[in-house]
């Protein structure tokens, strides 16, 4: 049985990285060579034919494409059926073997510890104003432990748990246990539910650190192909190889800079996300191979492009679960989807007197194009509030909700917290409210599963440069009932299907919406990250994610001096904190001398910090390729700041 091979795993590499066995020869080779070949054959094989040496290159599960020779198509080797997947009623997923969560419960949302009770000091005091029915809020259910079972046989990094059959996000962490800092056993554990998944304590193991662990340069290096165990398992090709994080770290060349003479330390995830080398070769493998503008031409490169774009477009559908590819629209980035949706179906729809909801959480990518709409338009903008640990007040926002209310658009997860929102709820609510509903997914997406057939909202937007795929290129999805009354929002070329002098008649969606020559090489990028992430195994990353997030906010909280900022009980990914004696840009500069970076400001989110009495805090934020060594490293030199305090 052979594994599957990644993302770029086939794409043809230079000679000097071992890569030249997979170029294919030219046609003119292939046929000298296929004319040696025969003409050695015995006598009673001559009659064989040798016209089809070098064109047979089959990739059978492409619907339209002419050979696209020599290209690398490792979405067809990684998955075992084509993009007509997407449209069926249960899109195949790579991971499908794994449990299926509802997304507001998603395993990698499940609760970090709560902090309230990790802390002796005060911890976070929150700015006045709270609305009434703070914390708590009973009206719309929080996320349910059977979503949220991926967690709930994981140990914590402090021990066992001591009452099994609870999970461990699910229970009251008493004080005394919560305050001890957790320790880094040895030994290597195994999580009862998720056997693939390392444990931190696996992760601590100084034989797997991943410093020790860098692969030397040049040493073509990929996760899915060198992990033993995905072969020696005798796993079903479709199945993912276990998770390791040394092995993730491979695949991330940047991961083995040096910065002020350490190793880099990546927490800058929330901002962007380091690169795969899949997703940098498919890049270069595009500009080598394919480069050529889209839909236009009858050469062999447009072909080449065209299907390039359109199978990323149908791998993005099937990642996110959407119905159709012509739900996907490729953009720049979630701010540009969320200004698309505003200046096409909200102008179109909203009028004086209508009203928009946000919450308090929002990037200002999810305020200031509902502002410019409300001001163009006279409608009004309402927050829903939050508590002063960053959760949202949905008792609030059902009273916000009214007949006047026609769109709710709010962030699945919080850039500047890390907050987890529960959007069935709230979009299921807007529904019965009879508004339209945005989700801005742009710091979900890398963390969790997403299923926007679930979620149910009308769009949902994202960023690939924070999924580890190429920046300038953004998604927005929306359900095709929706997106064929939205009008078309910039006019040019691809976007039509016949023009006069007089008028113009559009394309339907998602055509429309794609003026001009798009991020062509970089949608096709963002094709390979998701492929990549998908071989992974989305779930396996958000357990993993989760596991450091649970090992770093105690040891972070305890530091002394330091306030946690964000201490919703579910979250993702994100710890923000600020640190008593010093700015928020000191911290970082002081991380970043030792190699770590970290983002120190408002994080565009200013609105939510100003709640919580803020203007800027440190935010690490954590990916899969993270580890605990690295937030150890964190922590040694927040607490040497603590030591010398200026006071
Ligand atoms: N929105 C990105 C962040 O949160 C840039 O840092």
């Amino acid at each position: 049985m052979t594994t599957h091979r990644p993302t770029g795993a086939d794409i043809p590499r230079p000679a000097d990285e071992g890569g030249a066995e997979w170029m294919l020869p030219d046609e003119a080779t292939l046929n000298r060579l296929a004319g040696e070949f025969f003409s050695a054959l015995p006598s009673g094989s001559a009659g064989l034919p040798a016209a089809p040496v070098g064109v047979s290159v089959a990739q059978p599960d492409l619907p339209t494409s002419p050979p696209n020779v020599g290209v690398p198509s490792p979405s067809h080797a990684a998955t075992s059926a084509g993009p007509q997947e997407v449209s069926g009623a249960a899109p195949h997923r790579p991971d499908a073997s794994a449990p299926m969560p509802t997304t507001a419960g998603a395993p990698g949302f499940a609760a970090v510890p709560d902090v309230r009770t990790m802390v002796p000091s005060p911890g976070v005091t929150g700015v006045s104003g709270t609305p009434s029915g703070g914390k708590g809020e009973p009206t719309v259910p929080g996320p349910t432990p059977s979503g949220a079972q991926g967690l709930s046989g994981a140990t914590p990094p402090g021990g066992p748990t001591p009452e099994p059959t609870v999970p461990s996000w699910g229970r009251e962490v008493p004080m005394a246990e919560a305050t001890s800092v957790p320790t880094q056993p040895d030994g290597v554990h195994y999580d009862p539910f998720f056997t693939t998944l390392p444990s931190l304590r696996d992760v601590l193991s100084p034989s797997r650190f991943p410093e020790a662990a860098a692969p030397a340069a040049g040493e073509p290096s990929f996760y899915f192909l060198n992990s033993p165990g995905a072969v020696a398992s005798g796993r079903r090709p479709d199945a993912h190889p276990p998770f390791d994080v040394n092995a993730v770290r491979n695949d991330f060349p940047i991961l083995r800079e040096r910065v002020n003479g350490h190793p880099l330390v990546w927490f800058d995830n929330a901002a962007t996300t380091q690169k795969p080398r899949s997703v940098i070769e498919r890049l270069a493998h595009f500009y080598e191979h394919e480069n050529s503008n889209i839909h236009r031409a009858a050469h062999e490169l447009a072909a080449r492009s065209t299907d390039a774009y359109e199978q990323a477009r149908n791998t993005v559908a099937r990642f996110i679960g959407a119905s159709s590819p012509e739900e996907i629209i490729f953009v720049r980035g979630a701010t540009e989807g969320i200004n698309l949706i505003a200046q096409t179906w909200g102008r179109k729809n909203i009028r004086e007197g209508d009203e928009i909801i946000i919450s308090h959480l929002e990037h200002h990518a999810n305020i200031v194009p509902w502002q410019m709409l409300a001001g163009e338009t006279g409608a009004v903008l309402k927050v829903i509030p939050v508590d002063d640990n960053g959760e949202l007040l949905l008792g609030e926002y059902t009273k916000l909700l009214s007949d006047r209310t026609k769109l709710v658009s709010v962030t699945q997860v919080s850039n500047a917290l890390g907050t987890l929102t529960p959007v069935q709820e709230i979009v299921a609510e807007a529904q019965r409210a009879g508004a339209v509903t945005v989700i801005d997914g742009a710091q979900s997406v890398p963390h969790t599963r997403i299923d926007v057939r679930s979620i149910g909202a009308d769009f949902f937007v994202f960023s690939g440069h924070k999924l580890f795929g190429p920046t300038g290129i953004g998604v927005v999805y929306g359900k095709s009932e929706i997106l064929q009354d939205v009008p078309p929002w910039q006019g040019g070329g691809n976007m039509i299907s016949d023009v006069t002098l007089e008028r113009s008649i559009f394309q339907p969606p998602p055509g429309r919406f794609e003026a001009g020559t798009g991020n062509i090489a970089d949608a096709v990028g963002l094709g390979t990250a998701i492929e990549y992430i998908e071989h992974i195994g989305i779930d396996n990353i958000a357990r993993y994610e989760h596991e450091l997030l649970e090992y770093a906010t105690p040891l972070v909280a305890n530091v002394p001096g330091v306030r946690l900022v964000g201490t919703a009980p579910n979250k993702a990914s994100v710890l923000s904190f600020v640190m008593a004696g010093y700015e928020p840009i000191e911290v970082g500069k002081a991380l970043n001398e030792k190699g770590i970076a970290v983002r120190a400001g408002h994080h565009c989110a200013q609105p939510i910090l100003r709640r919580l009495g803020l203007e800027a805090t440190v935010r690490p934020s954590f990916a899969f390729y993270n580890t605990c060594a690295e937030i150890d490293r964190m922590v040694a030199v927040l607490e040497q700041l603590a030591v010398r305090t200026p006071r």
